[in-house]
């Protein structure tokens, strides 16, 4: 069984975000997937690789998205995805220098989980900011 699973309380809204957040699940269940099948290592690290670049991606286009909209919360949400991002890369740079050192599958563990609470508390405060926003 795929270790995330989207579910509707997990929208923002926003359909660009919601892909983009759909992606991310899909490229945790792969780690996860790979790891439980036991792929080589080289494969691991491919899909490991590939869900930083893209964990990076999506968060540069949350923050300018945030940006464009004069969203009060930023800041802090800028500094959680700082915190996560050193995180992984440092996670990354272990698992390319010596893969017996670290357990990847705890980190496909602590992602889905950083991942499905940051979506619940953090994104769910922009949504919303952005939901009651008077258009102009
Ligand atoms: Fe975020």
């Amino acid at each position: 069984m795929a270790l995330l699973q989207w579910s509707d309380r997990y929208a923002t809204g926003i359909p660009a975000i919601d892909e983009e957040h759909q992606h991310l699940f899909q490229a945790v269940n792969e780690l996860h997937a790979g790891l439980a099948a036991g792929h080589a290592k080289e494969q691991i690290g491919k899909t490991l690789d590939f869900l930083v670049d893209y964990t990076l991606q999506h968060f540069k286009a949350e923050e300018a998205y945030m940006a464009q909209n004069a969203f009060v919360g930023l800041k802090a949400h800028q500094f959680e995805h700082i915190l996560l991002v050193e995180e992984v890369r440092l996670f990354q740079k272990q698992f390319h220098q010596d893969p017996t050192k670290v357990r990847p599958i705890e980190v496909a563990r602590f992602l889905g989980e950083w991942l499905t609470h940051h979506i619940m508390n953090m994104d769910m405060q922009y949504a919303t900011f952005l939901r009651n926003k008077p258009r102009g």
